[in-house]
């Protein structure tokens, strides 16, 4: 019976040495329930706020058209986002991330620009760009959803050939804009989830 004890004592310690030494390496992460329900957090946080303003978008470009859409996100894009990461509650926060902004606010910034810069490469080189990934961070876990150019509406906005009329418009409002000039297929940014434990 003894031994028994010790063998289960040594067993589980041997355990939990592996799955100590995973942690820099993102080794036995998958299965950790912490990384799930992060996921989990991760995946329904993105879906919100793409929905808030998918939605916003949809029906301002039905009503009014493309110029309508555009001055409704200059006015409120920013605050409802603010919006779903106040509802996300206190350990939960959500941005907006690119390489080139359009509202400055959004510019990826440290190690975001590395990562969106390793998702551009990836994606330009024909390799299909996961649903999410999952950074390990001091505090929890950082959910990154890739967002890619895969409706011709967003070129109206967004392309390379933006309607004159419209381009004036978004000068006006973005005097600094960078994010025109897109195709399709293209890593336009990502949504970022912070959670912490
Ligand atoms: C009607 C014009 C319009 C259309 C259509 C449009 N966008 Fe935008 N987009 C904007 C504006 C304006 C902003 C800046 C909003 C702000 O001030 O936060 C923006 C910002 C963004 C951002 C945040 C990063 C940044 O540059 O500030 C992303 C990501 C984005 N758009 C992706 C898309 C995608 C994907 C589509 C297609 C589904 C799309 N947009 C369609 C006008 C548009």
């Amino acid at each position: 019976m003894k031994q028994l004890k010790i063998v289960t004592v040594s067993l589980l310690s041997a355990t939990l040495l592996l799955a100590g030494q995973g942690q820099g390496h993102h080794k036995g992460q998958k299965g950790d329930k912490a990384y799930k329900k992060a996921v989990k957090i991760g995946n329904k946080a993105s879906k919100k706020l793409l929905k808030t303003l998918g939605g916003n978008l949809k029906k301002h470009m039905k009503a009014g058209g493309p110029a309508d859409a555009l001055a409704f996100c200059a006015a409120n894009a920013a605050d409802l986002t603010a919006k779903v990461d106040r509802e996300l509650g206190k350990k939960v926060t959500i941005k907006r991330i690119t390489l080139k902004p359009r509202n400055p606010a959004n510019e990826a910034k440290g190690e975001e620009k590395a990562i969106l810069k390793a998702l551009e490469t990836l994606n330009y080189n024909g390799v299909k760009l996961p649903k999410h990934l999952v950074q390990k961070t001091a505090s929890g876990y950082r959910y990154y959803k890739p967002l890619v150019i895969k409706k011709q509406v967003c070129l109206k906005c967004h392309g390379p050939n933006i309607a004159p009329k419209l381009k004036a418009v978004i000068d006006k409002h973005y005097p600094t804009d960078k994010a025109r000039g897109y195709k399709m297929g293209d890593l336009r940014g990502a949504i970022v989830v912070d959670i912490q434990k």
